[in-house]
């Protein structure tokens, strides 16, 4: 698709949430640490149709920032830790705005994550998982969260 074009990148000056460098949407980038046979999960303080919800944590990639790097930046602000990698997880979701979700696998490199942009945190196992309440669009990457943790 046009959006998707890496060629002529024709869009790229004028659309809103296109990369100038690679033609592509930008990014919201989601990152699924495991460890333990479990994954962190982090509960959202916001909006309100989403506080209380369970999301994998991340944000907004900057303009012309690579995942692995928005992932790296996110992480250390939302929970305080140094974090490398990033692996693919599941489907691209689109975004109102013309964003793309991405969920990826990171490693915890260093730091105990704390909920410091959260209400909470919580590892959950594939049991748990299933029980608890997700934001919509992560429920999307339940079958491939799940194959992670085993089952
Ligand atoms: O922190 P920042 O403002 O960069 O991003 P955010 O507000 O946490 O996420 C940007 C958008 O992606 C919002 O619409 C979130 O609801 C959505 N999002 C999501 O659906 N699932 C996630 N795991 C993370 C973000």
């Amino acid at each position: 698709s046009a959006s998707e074009s890496n060629s002529a990148m024709p869009h790229s000056g004028t659309m809103p949430h296109m990369s100038a460098t690679t033609g592509r949407a930008d990014e919201v980038v989601a990152g699924a640490i495991f460890r333990d046979g479990r994954l962190l999960l982090a509960q959202r303080i916001g909006p309100p149709e989403l506080a209380g919800l369970w999301e994998l944590p991340g944000g907004k990639a900057e303009p012309g920032e690579s995942a692995e790097a928005a992932l790296r930046r996110e992480l250390r602000e939302e929970l305080g830790v140094e974090v490398a990698g990033a692996q693919r997880v599941g489907v691209g979701v689109p975004l109102d705005g013309g964003r793309v979700l991405r969920a990826y696998r990171v490693e915890l490199l260093s730091g105990e994550p704390r909920p410091l942009e959260h209400a909470a945190l919580c590892w959950v196992d594939a049991d748990e998982l299933e029980q608890i309440d997700l934001v919509p669009n992560d429920r999307l990457w339940l079958p491939e969260l799940r194959a992670h943790l085993g089952r």
